[in-house]
This record gives C-alpha cells, structure tokens and sequence, in this order.
C-alpha cells in the first residue's frame, strides 16, 4: 500500500471501506463517488458476486482510474455474509488498519462515515444505528421497520448483548477486533451475518459502541433481502440464544457459542 494520507483519524492507519454488491450497477457509481469524496483518504473494496447486470465490470473501470478502488470478484451469489468474510481477509492482508462495512445502495450514507471513523478512536468496533437516539430510517415501509426493529430485539434479548441495532450493515472495525473475532467460525451467510459478528464482539470483550446515522432507503434496484434470509437469522440467534442459556444452567462453558 501506497497511501499515507491516513493520519486523519488518528493513528489507526488507512480505512478501507467494503462495498458488497449484487445487481448495484445503477448505484456503484454514485457509491464509490460519494465515499471519495467523503473520506478522501480511505480505499475502497467492491466485491461482487458476479453479479448479472454488470456491476463487477462497472466497478473494475471505477478501479482503473483510481488507486484507491479495487475490486474483488467473486464466482457467484454466495450471500452478503461471504461477501463480506472474503473482503475482511483481503483487507487484513493488504494492511489496513480500519475496516468499514458499506451498503451500495446509499441507504448507508458516506457523508455520516467521518463521524463513525472519529468514534472508533474509543471504541474497538463502531455501529451505525437507526435505533438509538437520533438515529432514523427514511422511506422505509412500516413492514420493513417492524422486521428490523423485531429483530433487534430479539436479538438482544436472545443473546443478551445490549446493542439496539443489532442487524444493521453500517460499521467501522479496527483490524484488531476483527483479528479477534474468530472469524474463521463464522458460517453465516445472509443478514444474520451481522447479528453473528456483533455477538462476537460483545462475548469477546471488545467495546461496542453505537452511533446514530440516517438510514435512507434505496432508490434505484431492489433489496437482496428474502424469506430465506429472514429464515436463516430466525433459526441461527435462537440456535445461539438457547445453547448460551443451557451453558449458562449447567455451568459448562462460559455460553460463547
Ligand atoms: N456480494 C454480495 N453477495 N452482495 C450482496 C449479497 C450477496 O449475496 N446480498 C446483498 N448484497 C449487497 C447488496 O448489493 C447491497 O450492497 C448490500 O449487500 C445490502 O443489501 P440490500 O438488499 O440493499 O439490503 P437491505 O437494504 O434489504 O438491508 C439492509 O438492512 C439489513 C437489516 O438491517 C442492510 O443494511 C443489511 O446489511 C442489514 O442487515
Ligand atoms: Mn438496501
């Protein structure tokens, strides 16, 4: 890595910020241009599961005119979570310091990435939430919001970890926590990838801390979101929920699944 620039946040070293995409290509563009602007200094990952509408090919022209884009290709839709596992050991390798979780759609927006990055100088691991104070959600369905906010608390109760926004895909890690994750454990593959990391980094120890940002619905392309997904999250945090509370009861094991 080229880039010193990265002093700017303090002394965490150069961000890169993850961008998973599948079927983005009316939004990669203005994506990456955002993020540019917003944090000049940070570098950018795209990684694309092949996607049909030419996402990947948009994105790698973005990365021939601009050292601090690169892209990832992957050979097909394996789920946000993989996407994501794939990103994180790319980064790791390459050297950066800090690791940001992005949607591509902008619901999650580039302009708010400069407040994440700033807390992250007290915190282990940053959470952008629409369900903290000040945080909020625009143009989303009432049915959406429901499921959203249902399943954080769920989530929270379930598995005991005293986050409100449980799900949410907006997030700054230093590369220590995610270093100490265990990620190599993780077999998460949809949404309930980020309820799976965010109870790692509670049961490990690391400080998790919340900040409110502005979550806007996408206007062009669809969300990835399914019944499967929605399935797959159900089953996994009861599954982690009860066997923390059978380890708990029998005193075996400190019930980190
Ligand atoms: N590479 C890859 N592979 N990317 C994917 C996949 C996949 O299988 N599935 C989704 N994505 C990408 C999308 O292209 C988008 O950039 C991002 O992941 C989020 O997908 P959306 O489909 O826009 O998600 P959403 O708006 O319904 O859901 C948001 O809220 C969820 C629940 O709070 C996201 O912020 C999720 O991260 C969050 O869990
Ligand atoms: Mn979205």
């Amino acid at each position: 890595m080229s880039d010193g620039g990265q002093q700017n946040y303090g002394p965490l070293g150069t961000a890169l910020v993850i961008i998973p995409t599948y079927n983005e290509a009316e939004n990669i563009g203005l994506i990456v241009g955002r993020v540019r602007a917003a944090v000049p200094e940070a570098h950018i990952l795209v990684a694309d599961d092949n996607s049909p509408d030419g996402t990947g090919k948009l994105a790698d022209e973005l990365a021939a005119g601009d050292e601090h884009v690169h892209v990832l290709h992957r050979k097909g839709k394996e789920g946000l979570g993989a996407a994501y596992l794939a990103g994180f050991a790319w980064g790791l390798e390459n050297g950066y310091g800090v690791i940001v979780e992005m949607d591509a759609d902008g619901s999650h927006q580039p302009e708010e990435l400069p407040r994440l990055l700033t807390a992250l100088a007290g915190a282990d691991l940053v959470l952008g939430s629409r369900w903290v104070p000040g945080g909020r959600v625009v143009n989303w369905p009432k049915s959406r919001e429901i499921l959203s906010r249902g399943g954080s608390t769920y989530s929270r109760l379930m598995l005991n970890v005293p986050i409100r926004d449980v799900t949410g895909g907006y997030r700054a890690f230093r590369r220590e926590t995610l270093e100490g994750l265990g990620l190599d454990e993780v077999a998460s593959a949809g949404y309930c990838f980020q309820v799976d990391l965010a109870r790692r980094a509670v049961q490990k120890g690391f400080r998790v801390v919340e900040v409110p940002i502005t979550f806007v619905e996408r206007e062009f392309g669809d969300s990835k979101m399914s019944k499967d997904i929605v399935v797959e999250a159900l089953w996994r945090v009861t599954q982690w929920g009860v066997k923390a509370q059978v380890a708990k009861l029998t005193g075996k094991g400190s019930g980190k699944a």
